[in-house]
């Protein structure tokens, strides 16, 4: 089991989906020793096509410092169950979202420490500077992201292990924030899915309305939501206040 985050021995299992080839791609930049799982024939594929070699879960966990659960929600009881037991005394599993450990399905042990982390997706505020960082709108490729976190250790250097491989999946990252559980997996849905995604989804039919209703071209519906949108966002949550700006 490595004590320094220098060299860590990484396994990612559910390489192949969504989450899997991003992490790992970003991984495979990195020193450390990644081992990557895959069971489904297309994620096996995805994973071989970017040049990395699967192997079983089975045997990708045992000596792992770091096990990175990059499956479904759904199937991480079920992939707990079977990998948690396999793992090595000390070795850190991190899920990537907090709902299936705050429900408390998934399998634990004493001596495997659980954590979780969840990116946060480059702020609506970053100073983009190059075209990829324009484009990057998820995050993990080119604009730098936060993190939230959380860990059930008090142990400072298991922490700072999961931080750096925190950091590395989500990479580029800018600050890596630790909660408990509970606040992680109250985050997502009411912050994001209630009430950011409702707001997206108003605007869009005040946008709608303002073409089909009013009778606006869209273009000009547009240019006016969009800037203003931006305006009031930053008048918000940044504080900005351009009425307060000197001539
Ligand atoms: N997709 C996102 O934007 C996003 C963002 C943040 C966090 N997450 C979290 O990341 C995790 C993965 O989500 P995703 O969207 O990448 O899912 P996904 O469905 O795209 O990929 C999951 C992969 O796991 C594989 N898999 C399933 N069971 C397996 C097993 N027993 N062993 C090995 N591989 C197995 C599947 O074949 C698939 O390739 C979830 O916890 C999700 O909540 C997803």
């Amino acid at each position: 089991m490595t004590t320094t985050t220098d060299q860590l021995t990484i396994a990612v299992i559910g390489a192949g989906g969504k989450m899997g080839m991003r992490i790992s791609n970003n991984l495979a930049k990195t020193e450390h020793v990644v081992r990557y799982a895959e069971t489904s024939p297309a994620g096996r594929e995805r994973v071989g096509a970017a040049g990395r070699e699967v192997i079983d879960s089975a045997a990708a966990v045992p000596g792992a410092d770091v096990i990175v659960l990059a499956v479904p929600d759904l199937a991480l009881g079920p992939v707990t169950e079977q990998l948690v037991p396999l793992a090595d005394p000390g070795a850190i599993v991190l899920t990537l979202d907090p709902a299936a450990a705050y429900a408390g399905l998934l399998t634990t042990r004493d001596d495997v420490i659980m954590g979780v982390a969840h990116p946060c997706h480059p702020s609506i505020f970053l100073e983009r500077t190059s075209k990829e960082e324009w484009a990057d709108t998820f995050g993990g490729i080119a604009a730098p992201q936060d993190a939230v976190a959380a860990i059930e250790s008090d142990d400072a250097g298991k922490k700072s292990i999961l931080e750096t491989v925190i950091r590395a999946i989500y990479a580029p990252v800018i600050d890596v924030h630790w909660v408990t559980v509970k606040q992680l997996a109250q985050l997502e849905p009411t912050l994001v899915e209630t009430i950011a995604c409702m707001i997206g989804r108003l605007l869009n039919e005040a946008l709608d309305e303002a073409v089909h209703t009013m009778g606006v071209p869209e273009p000009a519906a547009r240019a006016m939501l969009l800037g203003h949108t931006q305006v009031a966002l930053a008048n918000g949550l940044r504080g900005d206040n351009p009425s307060a700006t000197p001539a």
